[in-house]
């Protein structure tokens, strides 16, 4: 997996865009517009992250973001007084958030488009580094961690949210409903009884998906979940638990972990309790060994 795959897949599939509607299509380039209708669904739909946001006393500290989005935590950040900088891989993400600061007349540090592997900072530039839904998506995750290391201060913090192996999601939803209803509508579609439409819908593309890699290895769960996190074309994705973050993570100590988030389409579990067990984030705390 090489990261120009990676690259273009944000690029084409800016995130958010799938949720309310594209930024140049459904919302005809309104930033204004869609930054409020995207926060109002995130903050909505991920209800418990302001509060999240807001444990990390970002007051006053130098904040490195990685993988910014459509940069609603990047603002949030800001107005919580952070000194923020912000990279991005994708030119769509840096100038989506660029659009969003200058409209809102927020402060910021620095704002550019790299990636973890190399970033475009000095040794020891940050007091923090912050980096929400991003990292599992990062096949070479030992030089991204590395490169976090180099440009944390000593005694600076890394705090991650990475998907959660021990979760609703990727025990039930994709590691049985979602592989089940796949293995049964393969046969009806290739024998033309089921007929998804081929240019919408989940089903169709990973029908597409499982004639192309065959569908007996595209249900191999280390396959499967690639495709089953941010939509059927996205090229990689990991789940995590605390063994697995100690393991890619060598460069730091993990200090503390906890989950949130209950999502498992499609399952209906968005507002049953049990998030901080069987959650879908995993937030980790880390700080950098010597
Ligand atoms: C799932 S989105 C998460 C965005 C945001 N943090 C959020 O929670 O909505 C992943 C973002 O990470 C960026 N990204 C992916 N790989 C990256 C890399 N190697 N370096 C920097 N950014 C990367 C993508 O371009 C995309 O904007």
């Amino acid at each position: 997996m090489d990261e120009q795959t990676v690259q273009r897949f944000w690029q084409d599939h800016a995130c958010g865009d799938a949720q309310v509607g594209g930024l140049h299509e459904r919302f005809r380039d309104d930033y204004e517009k869609f930054f409020t209708d995207y926060d109002r669904f995130r903050y909505q739909n991920e209800s418990h992250l302001p509060a999240c946001l807001d444990a990390l006393n970002v007051a006053g500290k130098r904040v490195l973001e990685i993988g910014l989005g459509e940069g609603s935590d990047a603002e949030r950040l800001i107005r919580q007084g952070a000194s923020w900088s912000g990279v991005d891989l994708t030119a769509e993400s840096v100038e989506r958030v660029r659009a969003r600061l200058m409209l809102r007349e927020l402060p910021y540090q620095e704002l550019r488009q790299g990636s973890v592997l190399s970033l475009p900072f000095a040794d020891g530039t940050f007091d923090m580094v912050f980096s929400h839904g991003v990292l599992h998506h990062v096949p070479d995750i030992k030089q991204a961690q590395s490169e976090i290391h180099r440009v944390l201060r000593p005694g600076g913090e890394l705090v991650v949210m990475l998907y959660a192996r021990w979760s609703m999601n990727y025990l039930v939803s994709i590691g049985l409903i979602r592989r089940a209803a796949l293995l049964a509508a393969f046969p009806l579609a290739k024998a033309g009884i089921l007929k998804p439409i081929p240019t919408q819908g989940m089903l169709a593309a990973h029908l597409g998906n499982a004639r192309k890699m065959g569908l007996l290895r595209y249900l191999r769960l280390e396959e499967f979940v690639h495709h089953n996190t941010d939509g059927p074309a996205n090229p990689y994705a990991l789940v995590y638990d605390r063994k697995r973050v100690e393991r890619d993570f060598p460069s730091f100590r993990v200090t503390r972990t906890y989950k949130r988030f209950m999502h498992a389409p499609p399952l209906p579990v968005h507002r049953l309790p049990g998030a901080t067990i069987m959650g879908w984030h995993l937030w980790i705390h880390l700080v950098p060994r010597e």
